[in-house]
């Protein structure tokens, strides 16, 4: 079997041998959840957006799908020209009722998804002008702050922001901060930014929605270890390994673990990492707020929150806040 070395690789290659790495051998091993979207990984994901326990798409959805009108309503308060950029924008299922409700008005907007995924925005590309004709359409393709950058240097239109799925959660909320009052410092004063949050809930149902019976979210997981063995040249045994998951209603911390079911050796490229029995990996947060957290997000930020619309179970929560006290 071939090793990699760092003469053989590509930078993006490189990026993700030196993080699993630097995880793996800290004293608390973590990996980081933004890699468990390779092909295999955006499938599975697709699979637990339509499980019964997963309730956050179906929440979202709902909201998008009945509240658009006072949504636009929001966005065209001020009636000039405006851009409009979707973070991390995938199959735009959901903004896609929010589009058809901003042109049923006649506004003059551009829409502009941002993705890591050059596949996704070719996707976007060249399908959502057969479903929405009459779209201005600019895909960016890259990391967000450098493509908000570059929607910025490409007109002086006020800008409004999407950051859907409760993708915040996938931060912890020092993280969570930082990136808010970044993106606060690429905005001007009335810009707005529409943020989904999951809210709160019943523990239980939390907890389900990450420890799901079909065992979807365990693959989930471990598809990472897959990843790592095909694009790494790891050997990692994944049927050595358990997905346990933990929400804590205090923190509304929900965490994801891999746990070693065994001692054992992994090789990586030219490392070896070892597990003790029990020892676990750290895989993934998604944080649950409270109304009042996500307020007090806003204004920590440099936000006035202005509006929010919640899906009729209050599961969760598209919070509009708009740049400025
Ligand atoms: C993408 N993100 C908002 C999902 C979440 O709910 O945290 C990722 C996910 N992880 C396990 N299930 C879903």
């Amino acid at each position: 079997m071939s090793t990699i070395t760092s003469t053989q690789i590509s930078p993006v290659t490189s990026l993700f041998l030196n993080d699993v790495l630097d995880g793996l051998m800290a004293e608390k091993k973590f990996l980081s959840s933004k890699y468990f979207y390779d092909e295999t990984g955006d499938r599975i994901f697709q699979q637990i957006m339509e499980m019964d326990e997963y309730y956050l798409t179906d929440a979202e959805m709902e909201i998008l799908q009945h509240q658009t009108d006072e949504l636009a309503d929001v966005i065209a308060a001020d009636p000039s020209a405006f851009d409009l950029i979707e973070l991390g924008a995938g199959d735009a299922t959901k903004s896609v009722h929010l589009l058809q409700a901003l042109l049923n008005r006649q506004l003059e907007f551009s829409y502009l998804p941002i993705d890591i995924s050059q596949h996704v925005i070719e996707d976007l590309e060249e399908n959502l002008p057969k479903k929405l004709p009459a779209l201005n359409v600019e895909g960016l393709n890259g990391d967000y702050f450098a493509m908000v950058k570059k929607a910025k240097s490409m007109s002086g239109r006020r800008k409004v922001l999407l950051f859907m799925g409760a993708n915040i959660g996938n931060m912890d909320v020092v993280e969570a901060k930082e990136f808010c009052k970044a993106l606060r410092n690429e905005l001007s004063p009335e810009d707005l930014l529409i943020i989904g949050f999951d809210l709160k809930k019943n523990p239980r149902q939390i907890l389900a929605a990450y420890d799901d019976a079909a065992g979807i979210t365990k693959s989930f997981n471990l598809n990472l270890l897959s990843r790592i063995n095909r694009e790494l040249d790891g050997d990692f045994e994944v049927e050595h390994f358990d997905h346990y998951a933990s929400y804590d209603p205090e923190s509304g911390a929900c965490k994801s673990y891999l746990v070693s079911l065994k001692e054992q050796l992994v090789n990586i490229g030219d490392e070896t990492v070892r597990f003790a029995q029990n020892e676990h990996i750290y895989m993934e947060i998604s944080q649950k707020y409270s109304l009042k957290e996500i307020n007090d997000l806003a204004m920590e930020t440099g936000f006035t929150p202005t509006a929010h619309f919640f899906d009729h179970q209050k599961y969760f929560v598209d919070a509009v806040w708009k740049v400025g006290k």
